[in-house]
């Protein structure tokens, strides 16, 4: 006997409350190496959203429709134990896809992060890190540009950005299927893009990041692909150059529990790559 489709979920979501003194919200890069708390002076509302499964209908969710994408194809390079290895092996396939479904002429991936979930452990390190259930967009405007600036050489900038330019993530589950801890994703259409979104300060050692902390609307439509596998991928844009409201700017995303996951699920493990994407 086959189960009923599902066809949406639920999860527990953390979203931003502004600093009451009104100050301007920051949050340090890394967590503690004690507690693993990341210290932040803005506030946290934890929130229940419904979910919808796309799951039979992956294609209603586009890079410039939605602001986010299912892709199909396998990874060759299967190991991701080691950061030099993921930079040499996997870097290339990944700019190699993005320019497949995208058209860009140029993408460079500039940065990465392995996800292991391990109930009861504690971030404590730059580099250990598992799946968190707050909403958010990796990068502002501000920190897009930033990023070009920090990343390719000086005299290629300005040519570059007289053109489109996108940073997108591609997340990507490792060895099981993402079942534990999927991600949600927000559609683009249901944002308001000034309203819900507040700039936080990343901080880290040497330097100063930017992400959007994205707050509850109920209006928001929060989306997911259950059971992702690793010959898949999710396409997560961040910024995009285009704002004249004909494509989506962003995507808020965030992992949730799902009460969906079979309790016999593997934990689940992920990468994603942040890409910046070149259009001539
Ligand atoms: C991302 C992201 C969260 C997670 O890929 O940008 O925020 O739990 N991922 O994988
Ligand atoms: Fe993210």
């Amino acid at each position: 006997m086959s189960l009923p489709t599902l066809t949406s979920t639920t999860g527990t979501v953390d979203f931003f409350v502004a600093p009451e003194d009104g100050s301007r919200a920051y949050q340090m890069r890394n967590a503690k190496l004690d507690t693993g708390v990341r210290d932040r002076n803005f506030g946290l509302e934890a929130r229940e959203i419904k979910i919808a499964n796309l799951r039979g209908n992956e294609s209603t969710a586009s890079l410039d429709k939605t602001g986010f994408q299912l892709v199909k194809q396998p990874a060759k390079h299967t190991s991701f134990t080691n950061e030099a290895d993921i930079k040499k092996g996997y870097y290339g396939e990944s700019a190699e896809l993005l320019k497949k479904v995208t058209g860009a002429s140029r993408v460079v991936i500039y940065d990465h992060t392995v996800r292991r979930r391990r109930p009861g452990e504690i971030d404590s390190s730059a580099s250990k890190r598992q799946p968190l259930s707050q909403a958010h967009v990796d990068q502002t405007p501000k920190s897009a540009t930033a990023a070009v600036h920090r990343i390719l050489p000086a005299e290629e900038v300005p040519e570059l950005l007289k053109h489109r330019f996108q940073l997108i993530n591609l997340w990507r589950p490792i060895n099981n299927p993402a079942s534990d801890w999927p991600l949600a994703l927000c559609d683009f259409r249901s944002v308001d893009p000034v309203a819900d979104v507040a700039p936080v300060a990343l901080v880290y050692d040497d330097r100063e990041g930017e992400t959007y902390q994205v707050k509850y609307n109920e209006k928001h439509k929060w989306k997911y692909f259950s059971n992702v596998t690793p010959e898949e991928g999710i396409l997560i844009k961040c910024y995009d150059s285009v704002q004249d409201g004909s494509v989506a700017l962003y995507t808020p995303h965030t992992a949730f529990s799902d009460p969906l996951t079979p309790t016999d699920a593997p934990l689940r493990e992920s990468i994603e790559v942040r890409a910046l994407v070149f259009y001539d």
